[in-house]
């Protein structure tokens, strides 16, 4: 079996802070890159910064900054929001690297030796903020400006010597490999959408601009700089060192399990990407995920409607894993959600503080006041304790084929109905009863705690550092962690001792 696993998000462009919408794509993706690690694989996780493009350079501009001076300075701000939401990213690309524009001009050269591309002119509409071409069917009039029907960015006019990518050609092949691979773009509702866009006909490509110089160069002609898309969708390559196609990375890497990508830019993912890489004769990824938005008062968060939600105040106040938390479980994923305070509070107060948390605190002061602080080990398993044992036994291979399919929603519906049996089992089985029976009394107190411990195992992709806490109860670190170790019900057979831990979660007082 394949046990390796690349997961990337989208390369954000460093044209202003990081807002939730970036925070969120980073979030999911370091969900899954935890999950699949904890189940055994190898995981390589890239994100990084979209550098280059008119955007770019105009928002230096702005600042009346240095380009690279200005890129600098936000990348940094991407990077560090990486380390704030706790990522396990194994790698963090800039466009502007050496390794990123020599693959660039490498693919580049590659698409010319198979007569892929052609120079030509280019007279049409161009958004700078979604740095894409649109046809006049995709145009409306707001406010008297001319704009995106999908986006509402501006578009300007644009007609200037460009080279072309032959993307017509690849129509037809493009339909063939989304039925031969019905999987490879998810959810269905994103991929019907492709399907419709590539079989009303596609156009060749403008892949070059002439008229500004912030980007790479296209080779053997310097009065013009590659389109920031093909560019920007090499890194997932580059970053694997590409064109060495003998180098680990790649061999081990390459195709990616996973792009995973907000909505907005499935086109570019799912249409130009895999018919640059046919052309170019490098294998297709396996998966594009294009996930919802989140929403801020009902709108997408753009600068320019001043509507932006900032993650870094919302974890400055709530702390990182309410968020994780909150956006796993109470965005549906796949659709559109929003931030509302009053359901994070609520998923920290019932949810974490309530639900797990105490769970925790409860079990822990009980095993010390009556077990003599250590785990179990004289026990005679009944039919109940079997019962709620067995469950997550039962369901192991299923979580992972649920995962496979991007089903977050199941997965944690999972965690919240064992929580609350979890605690119904502890209640129903009132222990406290039976201090007359002591190996009964030992069965319920280990039942719980291995629980506890399969529970807080199936949390870690979602609350890192609080299950890491958690898991101090059993002196267990993060190394000790395994999906496949959730089967085994014995395991905590070998933990000896049982530790108080602090509060995991702070109930919020609400007025
Ligand atoms: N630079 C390109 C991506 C190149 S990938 C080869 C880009 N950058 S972006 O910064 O504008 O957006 C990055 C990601 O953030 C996209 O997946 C986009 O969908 C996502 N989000 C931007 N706003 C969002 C929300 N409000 N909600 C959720 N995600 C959204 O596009």
């Amino acid at each position: 079996m394949d046990k390796n696993f690349f997961i990337t998000t989208p390369i954000y462009y460093p044209s202003a802070k990081p807002h939730m919408g970036h925070a969120y794509s980073s979030i999911i993706a370091d969900f899954f890159a935890r999950f699949k690690k904890i189940d055994g694989f190898k995981v390589h996780f890239l994100t990084g910064t979209d550098e280059h493009g008119l955007k770019i350079q105009r928002a230096a501009e702005e600042k009346n900054i240095n380009t690279l001076d200005f890129c600098n300075e936000i990348s940094l701000t991407f990077r560090n929001l990486s380390k704030t939401l706790n990522l396990v990213n194994t790698d963090f690309i800039r466009t502007t690297e050496e390794r990123h524009k020599n693959a660039v001009q490498y693919l580049w050269n590659e698409l010319v030796k198979n007569d892929e591309i052609y120079l030509s002119k280019y007279s049409g509409w161009y958004s700078v903020s979604d740095e894409a071409f649109y046809n006049d069917d995709e145009l409306e009039i707001v406010d008297g400006n001319k704009v995106a029907i999908s986006s509402k960015s501006k578009v300007e006019w644009v007609d200037e010597e460009s080279y072309f990518f032959r993307l017509s050609k690849w129509e037809k092949p493009l339909l063939d490999f989304y039925k031969k691979n019905p999987n490879f773009i998810s959810p269905e509702s994103r991929r019907n959408e492709v399907i419709s866009f590539v079989k009303n006909g596609l156009k060749d490509l403008s892949v070059s601009r002439k008229s500004f110089s912030w980007g790479i160069k296209v080779p053997n002609n310097d009065t013009h700089v590659i389109y920031v898309w093909l560019d920007a969708l090499t890194n997932y390559i580059s970053a694997l060192n590409f064109p060495n196609k003998d180098d680990d990375l790649f061999k081990n890497f390459w195709p990616a399990s996973i792009h995973l990508i907000g909505k907005d830019i499935i086109r570019f993912h799912a249409v130009y990407w895999p018919a640059f890489l046919l052309a170019a004769k490098i294998d297709l990824p396996k998966k594009i995920y294009g996930h919802g938005w989140i929403l801020s008062d009902d709108e997408k968060m753009s600068k320019s409607k001043g509507n932006i939600l900032d993650p870094l105040e919302i974890i400055d106040r709530y702390g990182l894993d309410p968020l994780r938390y909150y956006l796993i479980k109470e965005v549906s994923f796949g659709n559109d959600g929003s931030i509302s305070q009053e359901r994070l509070e609520d998923c920290i107060n019932s949810d974490l503080a309530n639900n797990f948390g105490n769970l925790c605190q409860r079990v822990t002061a009980f095993t010390i006041n009556n077990c003599g602080g250590r785990v179990p080990k004289k026990i005679e398993l009944q039919k109940d304790d079997i019962k709620i044992l067995d469950n997550f036994k039962n369901n192991i291979s299923l979580i992972r084929e649920k995962i496979d399919n991007q089903d977050i929603n199941f997965y944690i519906n999972f965690i919240v109905n064992s929580l609350f049996e979890a605690n119904k089992y502890f209640n129903d089985q009132e222990p406290w009863k039976k201090k007359d029976d002591k190996i009964r009394l030992d069965t319920i107190v280990y039942t719980t705690l291995e629980i506890v411990r399969k529970i807080t195992f199936l949390l870690y992709p979602i609350i890192p550092k609080s299950t890491l806490k958690a898991l101090e109860i059993f002196s267990l670190s993060e190394n000790d962690i395994n999906i496949t170790s959730i089967e085994n019900n014995q395991f905590l057979m070998k933990v000896d001792k049982i530790n108080k831990i602090d509060i995991l979660f702070k109930k919020i007082e609400k007025n």
